[in-house]
């Protein structure tokens, strides 16, 4: 069976995880993969996740199977978190939501349902976008295509060439966006931008499909999914995969969920047979823990309004180390303009480093970034901020 099979190289962001670990310079940095971390490198658990967990323990009383559609009250409280508790397609009975593994088992289970629904369809994705979201929707079946989005040169959106490429698309075709903290590249369209956006989808009649991983991290929950709130006014049909791992600090858990919205009751039925199929195909059924947490949470006001002020706590933080990185490496002399990393937002940024700065920084410095020279901001802190933008001198020969 497996003597013609060749290994193949580690996935470009979990690879890293290794890596790192395995390097044993005292003064390595992990800017991979997209995980929150404190000022001592830590990614601590948020104090109401560690309550919900003890309100569970004491109050579980069994370990039976959930269904197909994971924690119940986790999918309403999450479907109207998003899109907010008093939306029309609420009241027109329109929305389903259905637990998954994670918000990468949501972008999957989307993926199966467009294909089974109908095969054909093709998927458009920004350029540049999450590296899985490039072997996830292929590795579907979907075919792919990439829209303009990032401005390599200024570090900005490509808003007009955005527009015009999405003015070709049309009914069966699915676009997908990023609700905000644009992975990789940090920069998002503003409220304006995303009106015009959600207006085009309504007159072209694309479906668009979200990916919400990042919900709290640019400016606020309401604010960072306004852009599905809008395509929910513009379009019949929507389709979005949220996730818990980094707003909850819930990362290994794995809870995540995806979110339809049809035409009408019945169709929203419809959908959520086709959900349930698939993943009966697949794993059966969503894992029950980190939901349970997070339905405890968000049924409590308590623990709710903790919850914004530890998901703010984070935000702010990020915030004030992109502030702070770019005014050192200014201060440090570095001539290149790197003050772009201050007007985006969430956890990541592109360097603009070549490939082979990239590996200089890994093999000379031990700080490991993805190949794009995609830094993950929340890694920074007071003790190792100064040593990176050293390192950053020395690969760019400044
Ligand atoms: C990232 O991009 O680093 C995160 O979304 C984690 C992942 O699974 O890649």
């Amino acid at each position: 069976m497996f003597e013609k099979l060749n290994a193949i190289p580690p996935d470009p962001i979990l690879g890293l995880i290794a890596a790192y670990a395995a390097d044993p310079n005292p003064k390595k940095i992990d800017l991979g993969i997209g995980v929150y971390r404190d000022e001592a490198g830590n990614t601590p658990m948020l104090d109401c996740v560690v309550e919900a967990e003890k309100i569970l323990l004491r109050t579980q009383t069994t370990k039976t199977y959930l269904g197909p559609r994971g924690v119940p009250g986790f999918n309403q409280a999450i479907g109207e978190t998003i899109l907010g508790k008093d939306n029309e397609v609420f009241k027109q009975n329109r929305v389903r939501t259905v637990q998954t593994p994670g918000g990468t088992g949501a972008l999957r289970v989307a993926a199966d349902l467009v294909k089974v629904t109908r095969p054909e369809t093709e998927l458009w994705a920004s350029d540049p976008t999450w590296a899985n979201h490039l072997a996830l929707f292929p590795g579907a079946g979907m075919a792919m295509h990439s829209y303009p989005y990032f401005d390599a040169e200024n570090s900005s959106l490509r808003f007009d060439d955005m527009i015009a490429a999405l003015q070709q698309r049309g009914p069966g075709d699915v676009v997908l966006f990023h609700a905000c903290c644009h992975n990789p590249c940090g920069v998002s369209p503003d409220p304006e931008q995303w009106q015009a956006i959600a207006n085009l989808a309504g007159e072209r009649g694309f479906t668009p499909m979200i990916d919400i991983a990042y919900m709290g991290f640019e400016r606020g929950i309401e604010e960072d999914s306004l852009c599905i709130r809008l395509f929910a006014e513009q379009c019949p049909e929507v389709i979005f995969a949220s996730s818990c791992s980094k707003n909850f600090a819930m990362y290994r858990e794995r809870v995540g969920a995806i979110s339809v919205i049809a035409g009408n009751a019945e169709k929203a039925d419809a959908v959520e047979s086709v959900i349930h199929n698939v993943t009966r195909k697949n794993y059966s059924m969503p894992p029950a823990h980190g939901p349970a947490v997070i339905d405890i949470i968000l049924h409590s006001e308590e623990l709710t309004a903790q919850w914004h002020v530890e998901l703010a706590g984070m935000r702010n933080r990020i915030n004030g180390l992109r502030k702070t990185l770019s005014e050192k490496i200014a201060a440090a002399g570095i001539q290149r303009d790197f003050s772009f990393i201050q007007r985006q937002s969430g956890m990541f940024s592109f360097m603009g480093l070549t490939v082979e700065q990239v590996h200089r920084l890994r093999d000379e410095f031990a700080i490991y970034t993805v190949n794009s020279s995609r830094v993950n901001v929340a890694s920074f802190n007071e003790g190792n901020m100064d040593y990176f933008i050293e390192a950053l001198a020395v690969v760019l020969d400044e």
